[in-house]
């Protein structure tokens, strides 16, 4: 992607969510998994960790660290907001942005892709529908993933259980914007499931659960990875 010298496609990335298993020190040690992972295969494998392990995560690590939100506000007065400039100062190269635990409202998404271009991070817009990633489209964010709530955490993949939604998503997205990534996500938890996500047109995957629940995360990455550039 222009710009962003370690961001290419197929792209993997892992959602740390608030699990245990991905908070604090834990989180470090996934992040190091996740290097390793994407050393090993050449893929690209982004992490996705709290706020406060932003900082030392993009220290430890040399993949790509994303935000979970930012909010589209400025320097100034508002107490307990996320600021986009501290995000990126803190190591972040890009953020996730109305993720399904946390909505917003349509202005407000534009709101944030424009901060989150302004300061020069990427902007992953999380959509539930088709429809709804149409319109994200029309904002011009640099990826869009699709995750329909109910699939979520559940293990039953998207790529699956409801591909039509994946195709028709990808369709809609480029023909309204063809720069826009289009990944998807819900229930991965195999290779098949990242091998078919790629093979319904998407370049990517955003996965939770799937690696961060997983006995070994470290051999899931290297499946996943190897699975994408398989399909
Ligand atoms: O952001 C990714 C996430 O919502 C998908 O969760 O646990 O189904 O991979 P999971």
């Amino acid at each position: 992607m222009m710009g962003y010298s370690n961001i290419k496609t197929p792209i993997i990335i892992v959602n740390f969510k608030t699990y245990a298993e991905a908070t604090g020190e834990k989180a470090v040690k996934l992040a190091e998994m996740a290097e390793k992972a994407s050393v090993e295969t050449g893929v690209c494998i982004g992490v996705s960790p709290q706020f406060v392990d932003i900082y030392k995560i993009a220290r430890r690590v040399s993949i790509p660290v994303f935000s979970q939100h930012i909010d589209p506000i400025e320097y100034g007065s508002f107490t307990g907001h996320v600021l986009p400039e501290s995000v990126k100062e803190a190591g972040a190269v890009g953020t996730l942005i109305n993720h399904s635990e946390r909505r917003l409202k349509l202005a407000d998404i534009d709101a944030a892709i424009r901060r989150a271009r302004e300061v020069g991070l990427i902007s992953v817009v999380c959509t539930n529908n088709t429809p709804v990633s149409a319109s994200a489209a029309a904002l011009k964010p640099n990826m869009i993933a699709v995750e329909p709530p109910e699939l979520i955490g559940t293990g039953i993949p998207v790529s699956k259980a409801k591909p039509e939604v994946v195709t028709s998503t990808v369709e809609a997205v480029k023909r309204i914007n063809p720069e826009v990534i289009v990944l998807c996500g819900a229930g991965i938890t195999n290779g098949d499931d990242v091998s078919a996500a790629i093979r319904l047109g998407t370049e990517g995957i955003l996965v939770a659960s799937g690696v961060v629940k997983a006995k070994d995360p470290y051999k899931v990455m290297v499946d996943f990875a190897e699975a994408a550039l398989k399909a």
